[in-house]
């Protein structure tokens, strides 16, 4: 007995008014289709998930290389039931008791939970379905049931009269099938529907035919079986979504002043005691130790923060590995490759990037450090820049411990700061520093005797 999974993804989705295919378009930073493939694994199938493509299909292969799946292509877009029909060739039915789930690449929010329950619930010879009973189910196919409450039909909203039309009751398009009645079913589909296409929903009225079982699985989360089929909806389902993620965090021990005002792209790992201000926008991986205070309007890609950390608003950090009691911000900007120790400054205005940063050295005013190495206690006065380009090469600047810099100076890489050294505001350092010595390049300061104030002017 083995469990296939074929994901359908071939569709334009002409209500997107979209360039992109549909299931590229993105939820929570992913596209919708890894959405649903990463559901398929969960469920641990006998075979690798099979998705057909189609519509802009070479820029889904390629937008999705790092996918481990069967891409089977459907040339021309005719239909549900004609898409699956294109994966039928790759589906096993030497035994009987082979099945296959279909689930399809617009219906992102899918639980593994209720798929799990799905796939224990639906018998081993019976169609199954999952259903739900809708507000409004404008749109969607409704499902048809006989005096006995059993499934025997399901009507697309354009075929559908306007008593089927009343019908709350719809079909989630996800359904279980055995192989070897899927095999028989598919090559008997028509296209004498309202909207000329291979409907695959068609398949309920043979197994009626044939008195196969149909299991219809109800389910009474109604975003787990959205499809997106506009930008309203995909926006609904990235609000809906949000909030069940900043729920999660919320449970873990992290306080958000506003769970609406949270946005999280990638994989957030976050301990306990965190404070979250308003608008922070996680991308990528995000490690946040215990004890963190995540300021307002700050976005925070590829990070990890150790204990005690503070980002204060307005900061963008991408790339940075930030140790325990470090402070960052207001308006930062730390750059890919960055390390930065424990107890460290970062004040506002400062950009970083490429470089490492010890313990208690503080930043705190309007620099530019790049391709740096610096020592630990280090003070780096207000607008020091490290001109680390010559227009060709990037070059290193190296700054050893308890370095102090006077603001406005610039470091000319490649250079070297002993430890211990002062570099006397104003400088423009070009050749290396030596330790504990005080080092300073700028002219004299001159003051012109008896020098007289124009007089007049237009103000
Ligand atoms: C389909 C169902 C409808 C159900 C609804 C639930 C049919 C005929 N109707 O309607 O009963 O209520 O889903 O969301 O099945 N696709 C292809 N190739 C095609 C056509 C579609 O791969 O030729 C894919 C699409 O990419 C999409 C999925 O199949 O992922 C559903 O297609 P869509 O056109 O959105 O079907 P609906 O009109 O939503
Ligand atoms: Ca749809």
């Amino acid at each position: 007995m083995s469990l296939n999974i074929v994901i359908l993804a071939a569709g334009q989705g002409k209500r997107m008014c979209s360039t992109l295919p549909k299931v590229l378009h993105r939820l929570a930073g992913k596209t919708l289709l890894e959405h649903v493939v990463e559901k398929a694994y969960q469920l641990h199938p006998t075979e690798t998930p099979i998705v057909v493509y189609g519509h802009q299909g070479k820029m889904v292969r390629d937008t999705l290389t790092h996918l481990k799946v069967k891409w089977v292509e459907q040339r021309e877009q005719w239909g549900t039931g004609h898409a699956l029909s294109q994966a039928l060739p790759f589906l096993s039915d030497a035994n009987e008791k082979n099945r296959v789930l279909i689930l399809y690449g617009d219906v992102p929010l899918i639980s593994v939970r209720t798929l799990q329950h799905f796939l224990a619930a639906t018998p081993a010879n019976a169609l199954g379905i999952i259903t739900a009973k809708m507000a409004n189910p404008s749109g969607l196919g409704r499902i048809i049931r006989n005096a006995k409450n059993e499934i025997i039909d399901i009507i697309e909203e354009s075929d559908a009269d306007p008593i089927q039309k009343m019908i709350p009751e719809i079909n989630s398009g996800i359904y279980l099938v055995p192989v070897h009645l899927l095999k028989k079913w598919l090559p008997h589909l028509e296209k004498n529907n309202a909207q000329q296409e291979y409907y695959l929903p068609t398949i309920v009225r043979m197994a009626v035919q044939e008195s196969s079982v149909i299991h219809g699985e109800y389910t009474t989360c109604h975003e787990e079986i959205a499809g997106v089929n506009d930008r309203a909806q995909l926006s609904a389902l990235e609000r809906y979504y949000q909030r069940t993620l900043a729920e999660n965090i919320m449970r873990q021990g992290v306080t958000l002043y506003d769970p609406l005002r949270l946005d999280i792209r990638g994989e957030l790992t976050v301990g306990q005691d965190v404070v979250m201000d308003i608008n922070v926008i996680i991308e990528g991986k995000v490690k946040i130790g215990n004890h963190c205070v995540i300021g307002a309007n700050t976005v925070l890609r590829n990070v990890t923060l150790g204990d005690y950390a503070e980002i204060k608003s307005h900061s963008v950090i991408d790339g940075a590995d930030i140790a325990n009691h470090t402070v960052i911000g207001p308006f930062a900007r730390i750059r890919p490759d960055t390390i930065i120790g424990a107890h460290a400054h970062i004040g506002n205005f400062v950009e970083i990037k490429k470089s490492r940063i010890q313990d208690y050295t503080k930043i705190n005013h309007l620099s530019y450090i790049g391709d740096s190495e610096i020592g630990k206690r280090v003070n780096i006065g207000a607008g020091t820049i490290t001109c680390n380009y010559d227009g060709v090469k990037k070059h290193r600047t190296i700054i050893g411990d308890d370095v102090f810099i006077g603001s406005d100076s610039q470091l000319v890489a490649p250079v070297e700061i002993g430890e211990g050294a002062t570099i006397g505001a104003g400088s423009t350092i070009t050749r290396n520093a030596p330790p504990n010595q005080l080092t300073l390049s700028r002219t004299q300061q001159r003051n012109i005797e008896n020098w007289k104030k124009p007089e007049g002017g237009e103000n």
